[in-house]
């Protein structure tokens, strides 16, 4: 149909008679000539189409925006160059036009930033814009790089079930009705993780695969019910081995997808570590602003506020200094603390430093009354704290404090342009093992049940569960948790007191993961792996906050395709057939 693609003609064609199919991206009439600008999957080439040649003259007329045509016409210079167009140098003078569909009024302008919901209903033209079609490339290259790298060091491309038994990874899950085995049910995988792991004990050594994972969990721009994992697994390795290999693997594709050269080594922190300094599991470490403990500055202060979780094992009181936040008004404090409050706190103190050296005099704070004067120079030498600075104090239990000062770090950060135009990747290592899930009032595992301690030994485990460190690992990249991965339980033994520890009873353990407990039993290597989220890596690359712009056909933050109008309600033939009773419908959707 056509002889050259729109984005790629250039000077070396001049005389030469071409023919390009695309759409209609601008267009001017004018009384004796037409400009269509013509896109394709390359870009854009200028077509001109002139009155003399009254047949495409008449055709010129009839375009509209988004009509797909084919132009065939002589390539020639063009009399002012266009430097913003790589094809800029030419246009093609046309000699024969020809519409091969018409395009409706378009329901958003492609060059304007329509709403997330049309850009979804309509994901087709959305895709048509060339930010979009960049975006997915990009994607796409990430994964052609990837495997590049694997297929070249001897890991085995293997595919596992989507049918499958839960796999847990913390989420719900999806289930699917069996309609020859009456009142069953299949779930899609989570993740690959038991299959994996089973390749290894099948004597694989080296596994990965481009997975497909579902998980019905709360939606944010970072997570999606489906998703794709760089999915891996070794045997015979321990953490340094995965973890050696897999930055190998994330330098060399940053460096041939993005051009970006990321340290020679990763920095490594504990989780601890992390919690304690960034408030997070996952630290954007292009912020410089760190937390600072002050509890034991506290302990004595007559404000219960702060005083009571100072003195608390359980309780934490962080401070934050914000370089030159006293200039913030009352209402952007007020701001402030409506945005931690979503993130349970109940309060949030500030201590406006206007001049230090004038002690007590200097300070502007509501709190500072309830603060003697060596508790509010202990505080503010903590945070290192200059004058036109400010400094928020957070206070209570230890985890909310941690989530709602590290959410408050990060939201200063941007908001005050305190982020570093840098890369920062790290590993986050030594996660406890367990955490105690207060409304289930039992622990739940932080990484999956199948991730192998520190320790050893059996007894010592259940003696210190609540303390356990496990052999855990996170890649965080700019603040984004790009992998996790671990060494795993190899033993059949440790993995059944796993489960105890997790209140999964023996006869639970047998009928979810009794697999998995039979195929410990003989001869498990040792071996461990790591998941990298491509949806969140390719985001970083491309450039854009949010994982469904490289995700072709994204999910909304309900968790519905607005193109094909999924999920649906189906026939009651269908529900009869897989023996599904359905108690509550929405009636809006008859
Ligand atoms: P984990 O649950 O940490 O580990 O997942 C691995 C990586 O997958 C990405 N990710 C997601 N991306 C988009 N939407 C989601 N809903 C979503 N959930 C996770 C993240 C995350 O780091 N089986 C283990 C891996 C292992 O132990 O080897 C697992 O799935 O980038
Ligand atoms: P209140 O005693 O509730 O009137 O609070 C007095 C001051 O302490 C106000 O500035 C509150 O914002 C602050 N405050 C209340 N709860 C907390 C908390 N959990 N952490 C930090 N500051 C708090």
């Amino acid at each position: 149909m056509r002889t050259h693609y729109c984005g790629l003609i250039n000077e070396s064609l001049i005389g030469q008679t071409v023919t390009l199919c695309g759409w209609v991206n601008t267009l001017r009439l004018q009384s004796h000539v037409a400009f269509v600008d013509l896109r394709d999957h390359e870009g854009l080439a200028q077509v001109v189409i002139e009155r003399e040649n009254a047949a495409a003259f008449a055709v010129a007329g009839e375009l509209g925006y988004e009509y797909c045509v084919r132009v065939t016409g002589s390539i020639r210079q063009r009399l002012s160059a266009n430097d913003k167009l790589k094809t800029g140098t030419v246009e093609l003078l046309a000699e024969r036009v020809e519409i091969l569909n018409a395009a409706k009024d378009l329901p958003f302008a492609l060059h304007e930033n329509p709403n997330e919901d049309m850009r979804m209903t309509y994901r087709y033209l959305d895709l048509r814009r060339p930010d979009m079609q960049n975006m997915l490339r990009t994607r796409i290259k990430l994964v052609q790089a990837l495997r590049r790298y694997l297929d070249a060091r001897g890991f085995q491309d293997i595919e596992t079930p989507i049918l499958t038994k839960a796999t847990p990874e913390g989420a719900r899950d999806y289930l699917v009705p069996s309609r020859v085995h009456p009142g069953q049910f299949y779930a899609l995988p989570q993740s690959p993780q038991l299959f994996k792991q089973i390749l290894m004990m099948a004597g694989f050594d080296r596994y990965y695969q481009i997975a497909r994972c579902f998980r019905d969990e709360d939606l944010r721009a970072d997570r999606q019910p489906e998703f794709t994992q760089l999915d891996l697994e070794f045997a015979f390795v321990e953490e340094q081995d995965v973890q050696d290999f897999v930055e190998g693997l994330i330098r060399h594709v940053f460096k041939e997808v993005v051009d970006v050269e990321l340290a020679a080594t990763f920095p490594r922190m504990t989780w601890e570590e992390a919690m304690r300094r960034f408030g997070s599991d996952k630290p954007d470490l292009r912020i410089a602003l760190e937390l600072a403990d002050v509890a034991d500055a506290l302990k004595q202060v007559e404000f219960k506020v702060f005083a009571e979780p100072a003195n608390d094992p359980a309780g934490r009181v962080a401070a934050l200094r914000v370089p030159g936040g006293a200039a913030l008004s009352r209402k952007e404090i007020d701001q402030l603390t409506e945005y931690v409050a979503k993130y349970g706190a109940k309060g949030l103190a500030w201590i406006k430093v206007e001049d230090l050296a004038k002690g007590r005099d200097g300070i502007n704070s509501p709190v500072a009354k309830f603060l003697d004067d060596t508790a509010l120079e202990t505080v503010l030498k903590a945070t290192g704290a200059q004058s036109g600075d400010m400094v928020f104090v957070g206070a209570g239990k230890w985890k909310t404090v941690t989530d709602f000062m590290g959410a408050l770090r990060l939201k200063v950060g941007k908001d005050r342009g305190l982020v570093e135009n840098s890369w920062k990747p790290l590993w986050v290592t030594d996660f406890p093992m367990f955490e105690y899930d207060e409304e289930e009032q039992r622990f739940v595992a932080l990484h999956h049940p199948f991730t192998a301690p520190k320790v050893d030994d059996i007894a010592d485990l259940r003696a210190n569960a609540a303390h356990a460190v496990s052999r855990g690992y996170d890649m965080v990249l700019n603040g984004n948790e790009i992998g996790g991965g671990s060494i795993r339980i190899h033993r059949p033994d440790m993995q059944s007191a796993v489960f105890e520890l997790l209140g999964i009873g023996a006869d639970e353990a047998e009928m979810k993961f009794g697999f998995l407990l039979k195929a410990l039993k003989f001869g498990a290597p040792p071996h461990g792996g790591l998941a990298f989220g491509i949806d969140r890596i390719a985001a970083l690359m491309a450039g854009t906050e949010s994982i469904r712009d490289v995700i072709a056909f994204p999910k909304t933050t309900s968790a519905q395709d607005l193109m094909t109008d999924a999920p649906s309600l189906v026939s009651d033939a269908q529900l009869k057939e897989l023996h599904v009773a359905v108690a509550t419908v929405d009636e809006t959707k008859r």
